[in-house]
């Protein structure tokens, strides 16, 4: 999928679902759609738009509905929502969203932390979530959660990774996201697992998700774009964070990802300044500062003139 230099990167948003799903307060139904709306028309490849979870586990995306059939949908723009069960997947193709993400973490003390199951309960919840999902043309993919690590169970055996994907393909899901749920991936090993499932399943549509807990995510987005991961979960701002995982700090910042790749000649399709001008408006939208550090510095081609005393050499 190369065009010359030019690589072709897919920056799915995932601010709407990560990133308001732990946010201290509810952000309100209609500025929701509203961001929506706007993230739609910034090239964008996909929109993780909300979550068809249980309101007592994610109370701020109560309103999932809502925000699924009011948002404005921008063809060419795939509109995706995680769902935990069965339930939750009804509820997303009664509102005809375009994907549906299920979840599983790569660990056990994760999984049991964050959806109340075992991991071989989540994986027989998948299969009841795939009869559902049967015949409605909706794409299917499953998130691992914790592919690297897990604050409760430590380092994540590749092993055990390559056999849980192995199972999620044989089940008939299209697309698979290696998630760093708290941040704990190096670069060294991000590039050893995403060569090893690329070389194994190329045509499978792999994404990455990235939290920048520790300093490392955009290190890690390096590592996976040489390694032929071309899809890469994001969130405006940096926002994000798992509610059932302690220390978990925002995604990858959307705008800082977009900015780093133009900067390395990959083609991400999305118009940096209308997401930057979005990303401005965050701090507004949850009432706190946030980590995106492109949205306060400006691009790297910003210039500004020079300081009046450095006109002359000192003599
Ligand atoms: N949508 C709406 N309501 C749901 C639901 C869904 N998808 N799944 C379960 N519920 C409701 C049930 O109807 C039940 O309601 P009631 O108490 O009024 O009868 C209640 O939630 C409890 O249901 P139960 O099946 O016992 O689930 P649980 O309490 O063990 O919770 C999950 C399991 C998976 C539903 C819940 O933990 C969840 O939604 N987790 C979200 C995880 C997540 O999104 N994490 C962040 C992303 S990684
Ligand atoms: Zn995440």
């Amino acid at each position: 999928m190369e065009a010359g230099n030019t690589k072709r990167v897919y920056i799915q948003e995932v601010a709407p679902r990560d990133g308001f799903q732990i946010e201290p307060t509810f952000v309100p139904t209609e500025e929701k759609i509203k961001l929506i709306n706007r993230l739609s028309r910034t090239g964008l490849a996909k929109i993780e738009a909300t979550s068809f979870t249980s309101p007592k586990a994610i109370p701020n995306l109560r309103d999932a509905e809502t925000v699924m059939q009011q948002i404005e949908r921008v063809p060419g723009v795939v509109y995706a929502v995680l769902v935990p069960n069965a339930k939750g997947c009804e509820r997303a193709l009664a509102c005809k969203v375009d994907e549906i993400n299920m979840v599983v973490s790569a660990s056990e003390g994760h999984n049991l932390a964050n959806v109340r199951m075992t991991r071989t309960q989540s994986l027989a919840q998948f299969g009841e979530i795939l009869k559902v999902a049967r015949g409605s043309g909706v794409f299917l993919n499953a998130s691992l959660a914790t592919t690297f690590g897990c604050p409760f169970d430590g380092w994540t055996p590749e092993k055990q990774v390559l056999e849980l994907v192995e199972r999620f393909l044989e089940m008939g899901i299209q697309g698979v996201s290696l998630c760093d749920t708290t941040g704990m991936a190096n670069p060294r090993q991000v590039s050893r697992l995403c060569e090893q499932v690329k070389t194994r399943w190329p045509e499978i549509p792999f994404t990455l998700h990235l939290h920048n807990t520790r300093g490392m995510g955009l290190s890690n987005v390096v590592a996976g774009l040489d390694a032929g991961i071309q899809r890469f979960d994001a969130a405006l701002g940096g926002l994000g964070g798992c509610l059932f995982a302690p220390g978990a700090t925002g995604n990858v910042c959307t705008e800082d990802v977009a900015h780093m790749l133009g900067q390395m000649g990959c083609d991400t399709g999305v118009d940096l300044d209308l997401l930057i001008a979005a990303a401005q408006d965050v701090p507004r939208l949850v009432g706190h500062e946030v980590p995106g550090q492109v949205m306060k510095a400006g691009k790297a081609d910003r210039r500004y003139p020079r300081p009046e005393g450095a006109a002359k050499a000192r003599a």
